[in-house]
């Protein structure tokens, strides 16, 4: 695939997330299963992750409340939004979507609105789609959804995965660019070879649910970590090159790499093969894990404040499938003087 020449260009023009209040640290998870703080700290960055507790209350519930903080910070009205796009691994049902559940949460009505599967590239996959509806003029303002509830597919007796995964949502707003600004490039790939490394085996047409699957364990994320992580460290870097070559860039040039939060090394890796400084690497896996689809939107949510018009971006995903995906942003706007919701912070925390 070429650049996205396609003019006029989307733009993230307001985002927005919602993590779970309950916290559940690494001291924790060492009185679950076989592991330390030590291990987990040095292996991957990670010190706790939040939890979404409550019966009932699935992916759609975080979602919603990220797209009600999206949309009451940028005062716009359900009834302008004409297209949203959910990227989760974690639907709340098989069907319908969650993009359709989160609409009706919070009173969107007869848009169009989906879900896409693509691991953890999932939100960037759906970043991309969304930037076409804005580029060839059918959608004047989207919301692009990442979001999920890892802690419903995780084996919390299986001390590879659980330390890993945490759950959250994170959202933007996409319109169209102006000053030149907003989404430059962006690219997918995927190798469908790679599923026998990261899957779930149980749940879909292969092996529906049934007493033997549940009772063989078989509906919880399985990971050949040291499999995933050399592919992880192979394609980020990858990605990262092709997206700095077709664009004319080096990576000194990027002002924040935008990495998925996957291993603490992992970023490290692609940040040092780009030859950019940790200061200019958006890291949030200390405090919220991997995310999964919402990890890219909450790290844009987390470092908002600090974010200019005109910040050259270079995004970046690996996941599941395999997946991977880039992106290479200019941002179109000053984060310190951003809408704040509640007129606090940029309203995190919970
Ligand atoms: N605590 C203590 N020891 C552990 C733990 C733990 N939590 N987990 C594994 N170990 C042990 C293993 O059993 C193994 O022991 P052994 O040598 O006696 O057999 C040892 O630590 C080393 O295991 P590795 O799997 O080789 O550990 P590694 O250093 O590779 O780290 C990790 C594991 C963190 C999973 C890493 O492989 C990784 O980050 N992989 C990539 C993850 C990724 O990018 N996923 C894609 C996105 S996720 C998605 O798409 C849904």
């Amino acid at each position: 695939m070429s650049p996205l020449s396609i003019s006029p260009r989307a733009s993230i023009t307001a985002v927005h997330g919602y993590l779970p209040p309950d916290l559940l640290t690494n001291a924790e998870l060492a009185r679950m299963v076989d592991t330390s703080d030590a291990w987990i700290t040095e292996r991957t960055g990670i010190k706790e992750r939040h939890i979404l507790k409550g019966e009932g209350l699935g992916t759609s519930h975080m979602a919603a409340e990220a797209v009600r903080g999206l949309l009451q910070k940028t005062g716009t009205k359900p009834g302008e939004i004409d297209l949203l796009i959910c990227a989760t691994t974690t639907p709340d049902l098989q069907f319908p979507s969650t993009a359709n559940l989160i609409c009706d949460m919070v009173g969107i009505r007869e848009i169009g609105s989906f879900d896409v599967q693509a691991a953890c590239s999932g939100f960037l996959y759906a970043l991309t789609i969304a930037a076409q509806f804005i580029a060839n003029g059918t959608a004047r303002k989207i919301i692009v959804v990442g979001a999920d509830k890892m802690s419903s597919i995780i084996d919390y007796t299986d001390r590879a995965t659980c330390v890993l995964f945490g759950d959250g949502a994170g959202c933007v707003l996409l319109e169209r660019g102006e000053g030149g600004f907003g989404i430059m490039d962006a690219l997918i790939r995927s190798d469908g070879a790679g599923w026998i490394h990261l899957h779930q085996k149980a749940g879909g047409s292969r092996i529906p649910a049934s007493k033997d699957s549940v009772d063989r364990r078989l509906h919880y994320v399985h990971q050949e970590g040291a499999a995933v992580y050399k592919f992880a460290i192979a394609r980020m870097a990858e990605v990262a090159g092709e997206i700095l070559k077709r664009n004319n860039l080096r990576g000194d040039m990027i002002d924040w790499l935008v990495p998925h939060q996957a291993n603490k090394r992992i970023i490290e890796s692609t940040a040092e093969r780009m030859g950019l400084p940790m200061e200019r690497v958006m890291v949030t896996i200390q405090k919220y894990g991997n995310t999964t689809n919402a990890t890219i939107p909450l790290c844009l949510w987390d470092y908002e404040p600090k974010l200019k018009r005109g910040d050259r971006m270079l995004l970046a995903a690996f996941g599941g499938g395999f997946t991977w995906a880039g992106a290479y942003v200019q941002w179109s706007y000053d984060g310190a003087t951003a809408p704040k919701l509640n007129g606090k912070g940029n309203g995190k925390g919970g």
